[in-house]
């Protein structure tokens, strides 16, 4: 039988690493621990190889196209196919007040955290092997920024009859109203500040990345692969800051319960999970 084969995006630190390391330890394949700057990712293996586990390295940027292309060649030549894929890059400007102006921070916010999880499935679900797990690695801030829309962007956005092509319209239309200071008026939420302070960008990007999942799934009933999205809850990164309550390794409880559904599983397919349950956040 050929080996299988995992991948995770942003994995050169946090909750990316943190799952690297939990699938050396519980995938029965190889595990490629990918990041955007191939200095920092040679490290991180470097590091977990001190630990005795042995992920492999690829470079990737899930804004670069190319960067994706080459992934999926490695793989096809390697492998012949993928068995898991971990979208879990991401940005968040997570300041108020940070001095980049808010039409630069919706593109790369949307660019990356969307846009780029969406690249990379295009180009790799046709190599995703009969019962392959993806999982996309969202935010319950989606729920928040949700209510926060007007009701005919909430209702488009769940509608039954959307498409991923609307939807990436939708984003794409964000970033334009951002650009032009009237996305209020346009029906996209505020930043939100309740507790935490969340971007505008960030919220809708999640909102994004969760229904490209409803959608993904929606489109591949086949072949026993389940697609998912998660928040893997507040977590001591970069990202997330040092008051979280939990560690990147708890942090990797859902997704890794998502990415490693047993064989056969009928689903869950096209949900998102919060603390290993169903998250109804649009509901
Ligand atoms: N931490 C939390 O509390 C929390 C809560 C809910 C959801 N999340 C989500 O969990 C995921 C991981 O977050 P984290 O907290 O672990 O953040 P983090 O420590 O900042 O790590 C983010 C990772 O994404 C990488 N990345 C950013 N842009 C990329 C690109 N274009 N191509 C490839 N990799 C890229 C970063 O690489 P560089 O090192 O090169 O920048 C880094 O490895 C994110 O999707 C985040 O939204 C986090």
């Amino acid at each position: 039988m050929s080996t299988r084969v995992a991948v995770v995006t942003g994995a050169n630190k946090g909750i990316g690493l943190a799952m690297v390391r939990a699938l050396c330890k519980q995938f029965d394949g190889d595990v490629y621990l990918t990041a955007r700057n191939e200095e920092r990712g040679k490290k991180a293996v470097e590091d977990l190889e001190k630990e005795g586990l042995h992920p492999k390295f690829l470079q990737l940027d899930i804004t670069s196209q190319e960067s994706i292309e080459v992934i999926k060649k490695t793989l096809v030549e390697h492998y012949g196919a993928l068995d898991v894929l971990i979208n879990n890059a991401g940005i968040h400007y997570s300041q108020a007040n940070d001095p980049t102006p808010i039409g630069i921070q919706a593109h790369n916010t949307i660019t990356t955290n969307f846009t780029g999880t969406r690249n990379i499935c295009q180009e790799l679900f046709p190599i995703l092997r009969p019962q392959s797990r993806v999982v996309h690695i969202s935010s319950e801030v989606c729920e928040l920024s949700f209510k926060g829309m007007s009701k005919d962007l909430q209702m488009k956005l769940t509608s039954p009859a959307l498409t991923e092509h609307e939807l990436a319209k939708i984003m794409e239309n964000f970033v334009h109203t951002v650009e032009q200071d009237i996305y209020k008026a346009a029906g996209y939420p505020s930043p939100v500040t309740s507790g935490f302070y969340f971007s505008q960008a960030y919220g809708v990007s999640k909102i994004g990345v969760s229904l490209l999942a409803e959608l993904q799934a929606k489109c591949i009933m086949k072949k026993g692969i389940l697609i998912n999205s998660c928040c893997p809850g507040w977590t001591r990164t970069d990202l997330g800051g040092n008051r979280a309550p939990q560690s990147p390794d708890e942090a990797t409880e859902t997704p890794m319960y998502l990415a490693l559904l047993p064989p056969k599983s009928d689903g869950p397919h096209g949900k998102m999970f919060r603390n290993k349950t169903i998250y109804n956040w649009h509901s």
